[in-house]
């Protein structure tokens, strides 16, 4: 069997057209456009590339973006001050901080400093509480942009056995959350898990997040299952690969994202439909 690829990169594109077309009419209306603040700090090469892409993505769609690079050094008080204006700013409706932050800076006191209603992220415990409870919210990019994918599937979710390799606040434990909404099973490994092979072999979706290159062989793979990877690596020949071994995996899978095109660019297409979800919700 070969898998049918989930075309992520043309997904988001359907994505960011729509909330383009939603921001060109607000702005008819005599609205505001949306206004995303996008703060970074230090020099990490990954975090300024996934940024840039993040601002850019904005811009596209119409929407305002606003860029703060940090020096490496700044202090974590300087980072509050800059969130609290950024709180009472009136043009800006979601505030992302790129994680992750500098060893001397405590990202749980960052995240909780933004505003619930800015954070577009929905990294803040009061969305998570909210993801929790289903009430409609502000959630989590990475798994929020993974269900748009599983959805343009066609497979019903409901009774899936789903396996989730990872547990982190980003993407692992938000995503067990989602699709435990969806009316999946759900299992979620980490570090600890005995027999890690036994449980991958029970997935009839499988998201995995662990940052290893080809962590996951193909022949684990249930055949027919849908299989989302969510890693980003960088090979020493420069070469981007994933965290499940893509050529093996696609001989077992039913549905398998690539890498790059798969879960990146839902991340932040997911991210311009939170920003403008706030602006709609809480900014108008
Ligand atoms: N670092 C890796 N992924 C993310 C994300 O989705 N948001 C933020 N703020 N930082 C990240």
């Amino acid at each position: 069997m070969t898998a049918q690829i989930i075309d992520g990169k043309r997904i988001a594109a359907e994505v960011r057209e729509y909330l383009q077309q939603q921001t060109t009419r607000r702005v008819a209306d005599g609205k505001r456009a949306p206004g995303l603040a996008v703060i970074l700090v230090g020099q990490d090469p990954a975090s300024g590339v996934y940024v840039n892409n993040k601002r850019k993505a904005c811009e596209q769609v119409g929407f305002v973006s606003r860029s703060y690079d940090l020096p490496e050094n700044t202090r974590q008080d300087q980072l509050l001050a800059l969130i609290d204006e950024l709180n009472d700013a009136k043009d800006i409706d979601g505030i992302l901080v790129q994680l992750p932050l500098p060893e001397h800076i405590d990202s749980a006191s960052v995240i909780e400093k933004i505003n619930p209603d800015k954070d577009v992220d929905g990294f803040h415990p009061y969305n998570i509480g909210r993801l929790a409870q289903r009430i409609p919210v502000l959630s989590p990019c990475t798994p929020k942009g993974i269900m748009t994918l599983v959805r343009s599937t066609g497979v019903r979710t409901q009774g899936l056995h789903a396996v989730i390799v990872g547990a982190s606040n980003i993407v692992g434990r938000p995503m067990g959350l989602e699709l435990l909404l969806a009316g999946c099973t759900t299992t979620t490994c980490h570090r600890f898990t005995k027999d890690l092979q036994q449980h991958v072999a029970q997935a009839d979706l499988l998201i995995v997040a662990v940052g290893k290159p080809g962590f996951i062989p193909g022949d684990w793979i249930k055949p027919g299952a849908i299989v989302i990877d969510v890693g980003i690596n960088r090979l020493e020949n420069g070469k981007l690969v994933g965290d499940v071994d893509f050529e093996t995996a696609k001989e077992q899978a039913g549905f398998i994202t690539p890498v790059p095109g798969g879960v990146g660019p839902m991340t932040i297409a997911s991210l311009l439909e939170n920003t403008l979800f706030a602006c709609e919700q809480y900014h108008r």
